[in-house]
């Protein structure tokens, strides 16, 4: 099937399922073309909330189609790509969770949104790059136990009222790659260009930006900024949005590696097959859906 015909196709599936298809930024563009909603993990977790539709096909990794179900479970979850996970999520389970709070007793978990339904609700809140700072800097006086992200956990640390934070540690295999030198040769090559960068990326990337930021909080920067050029230090898929909606500004990729391979794995083909046989659909055993439901309602509740 072309991709003129697939693209019918899916409209026409969406009308007749009642489904949206909800995208997330890092998506390849021929996913986001049909999406409905496009977002980070933030944003894609409350819209969900919100839709009406019966049917949500997610397109992005297993994580976040995860907290969808858990946030609308009386609806039908669906991932295209079985197997599109988030390296970092894998990092921790539960029995490295229990082992992590064996070692601080007094400690609050916060938990990245890049994680399994299983450890968000052995979690007491989530949080997004977008809300880090606030959900920790809403914590008491107990040690935070920040997992399972290190770059975002010591980003935090360094930047809560909160500085009793105890990073886990894991992190992105695609943000993590990116080092100092990369942001001095890109600097070198742009030396007009803003910098923004993910906190996901490492500290010593990180002290090289203009901007640290979360997905939306970059495309924003670069949307209010009165610079013309950027050097985005985080997934291409970024890049790629922001050609689109600033066709007069400059973008270059931080590093050729910025690719995040799980994110790419879903394409027109699969999000036509996941409407047309109901494929891959969510299930969480309810007792774990509602822990996980009361650790991101506790994150919504913060981050209004
Ligand atoms: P955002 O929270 O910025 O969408 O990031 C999600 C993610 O997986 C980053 O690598
Ligand atoms: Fe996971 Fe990193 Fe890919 Fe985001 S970019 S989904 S954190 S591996």
């Amino acid at each position: 099937m072309d991709k003129y015909t697939l693209i019918q196709r899916i409209h026409q599936l969406k009308k007749e399922k009642g489904a949206v298809i909800l995208a997330h930024h890092y998506q390849v563009e021929e996913v986001k073309e049909v999406a409905d909603i496009i977002g980070d993990s933030l944003e894609l977790s409350r819209k969900a909330r919100e839709v009406k539709a019966k049917t949500i096909v997610l397109s992005g990794v297993h994580f976040m189609a995860e907290s969808v179900k858990v946030l609308s479970p009386d609806k039908k979850v669906l991932l295209p790509v079985r197997d599109a996970g988030c390296p970092m999520a894998d990092m921790i389970d539960e029995e490295k969770l229990e082992s992590f709070k064996s070692e601080h007793p007094n400690g609050k978990v916060v938990c990245y949104v890049n994680t399994s339904a299983e450890v968000k609700a052995k979690s007491d809140i989530c949080c997004t790059s977008s809300n880090a700072l606030s959900v920790v800097d809403s914590m008491g006086a107990d040690p935070v136990l920040f997992i399972p992200d290190q770059n975002l956990g010591n980003y935090v640390k360094q930047h809560s009222k909160n500085n009793n934070v105890i990073p886990y540690e894991g992190y992105c295999i695609t943000h993590h790659r990116a080092r100092k030198e990369d942001a001095i040769k890109a600097k070198g090559k742009h030396p007009e260009g803003k910098f923004l960068a993910h906190p996901e990326c490492r500290q010593e990337v990180l002290e090289e930006a203009d901007f640290i930021g979360s997905t939306t909080a970059i495309i924003n920067y670069a949307k209010d900024s009165n610079s013309k050029t950027f050097i985005i230090g985080t997934e291409m898929g970024v890049v790629e949005s922001l050609k689109k909606q600033l066709p007069n500004k400059n973008f270059f990729l931080l590093a050729p590696s910025f690719i995040c391979s799980n994110m790419k794995k879903t394409r027109l083909k699969d999000v036509y097959r996941a409407l047309k046989e109901e494929e891959h659909e969510i299930h969480l055993e309810e007792q774990t859906r509602n822990k996980a439901e009361k650790a991101l309602s506790n994150m919504l509740a913060v981050s209004i």
